[in-house]
């Protein structure tokens, strides 16, 4: 008998794709747009880290004053690293000659003799960043075009809000949009038999508006009595708004229960994923009895959480999404028969906004083009 075929083929990149599934796969996300980059308390003052978003290293480094900074990751001399040099007070100095580049990108200072030369005009390009919901976010594109779309508004996420908030990330071995299409596609139920945090799923309704799409699904949420122990009865469990607001993605139940999804895009096969999760002081309940958890309760609540449901619950999608991508590169010329609506509508949505990158990006490079023909 002949075995049956595995594609040795490599994957196809975004131009030489056939399919939109295979588009869809090998899309980036647009820059122009926030992005996770670590979570605030992974970068201490006077600390440099390099972060990759879609193959391009950016030298993140937090000043003497508690700032972030961005910049290009590399060294306007040598082309070493930036992210191998060292936090000089709101400045990073390359490691190796000792260049100092400032905020803005421009070389400040030069550790060693000049030979008689002027400062040389040195200069790597410098990216927009903000902090927000204990989580770094950075514009690796054009941040003037970002503040069209600004990082979603999570007043719950306030310390002041009594709100129970559980972060966590994972960096899977996944394309962004396999991870995006298992937040939202309830048909994988199935993955999370034992666990059941969504069971009994019918889509409701699916409303694409511009750069969003927004699903109703009805479904039993937390069906097992573990899960129901801490669920108040005031809880509407039996439905869940779920939504892909591109680039993000969020739920919520009742308006009780909620998360967003942050997805930093490594490379066509890596994301890391920052999920903040979060719950109302109105739906938590002290097991066995009628009443709310006392608000210096959330927080040990939310540890306990976090170990007994969150985690594990996600580690069983971090098995199939890293599956996933492993069966895609093996059989990516075979066709995806599948039967859920909301599937389609997030591969258009991807597709069409990486298509409005490209177009972007080349008509700035013919830009670029002209203007060094007519400077010559
Ligand atoms: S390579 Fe960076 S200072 Fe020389
Ligand atoms: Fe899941």
């Amino acid at each position: 008998m002949k075995l049956y075929q595995l594609t040795k083929k490599p994957m196809p990149d975004y131009a030489s794709a056939k399919t939109k599934r295979q588009k869809q796969r090998a899309a980036g996300l647009h820059p122009d747009y926030w992005y996770p980059a670590l979570w605030s308390h992974e970068l201490a003052k006077g600390e440099v880290k390099e972060v990759t978003f879609w193959k391009q290293s950016f030298a993140l480094f937090r000043g003497e004053d508690g700032r972030v900074r961005a910049l290009e990751n590399r060294c306007a001399h040598r082309q070493l690293k930036l992210s191998l040099g060292v936090v000089d007070g709101c400045a990073l100095t390359c490691g190796y000659h000792g260049w100092t580049f400032g905020e803005d990108g421009k070389c400040s200072k030069i550790s060693h003799s000049l030979f008689g030369h002027k400062m040389p005009n040195a200069q790597v390009k410098a990216f927009a960043v903000e902090e927000k919901y204990g989580l770094i976010f950075f514009c690796p594109g054009d941040a003037e075009k970002a503040k069209l779309h600004p990082i979603p508004e999570i007043p719950e996420w306030a310390e002041t809000s009594g709100w129970g908030r559980i972060p966590v990330d994972f960096t899977w071995p996944a394309h962004h949009s396999i991870i995006i299409d298992n937040t939202c596609d309830f048909t994988h139920a199935y993955l999370h038999r034992n666990k059941r945090p969504f069971t009994y799923a019918e889509l409701k309704r699916m409303t694409t508006e511009g750069d969003s799409v927004v699903l109703e699904y009805d479904t039993k949420v937390g069906d097992t009595p573990l899960q129901r122990m801490f669920i108040s009865k005031k809880t509407n469990t039996n439905a869940m708004t779920l939504g892909y607001h591109y680039p993000y993605q969020w739920s919520s139940t009742d308006e009780k229960i909620k998360h967003w999804c942050f997805v930093l895009p490594i490379d066509e096969r890596t994301t890391r994923a920052f999920f903040l999760f979060y719950f109302s002081p109105e739906m938590l309940k002290v097991p066995g009895l009628p009443i709310g958890v006392p608000p210096k309760a959330i927080g040990a609540v939310m540890a306990f959480a976090k170990k007994v449901f969150v985690e594990p619950l996600l580690a069983e999608d971090g098995v199939a999404v890293k599956a996933e991508q492993e069966g895609y590169e093996d059989h990516w010329e075979k066709p995806v028969p599948d039967l859920n609506p909301v599937l389609y509508a997030f591969m258009n949505l991807t597709i069409r906004k990486w298509d409005e990158y490209l177009a972007d990006d080349d008509a700035a490079q013919a830009t670029e083009r002209s203007e060094a023909a007519s400077a010559e």
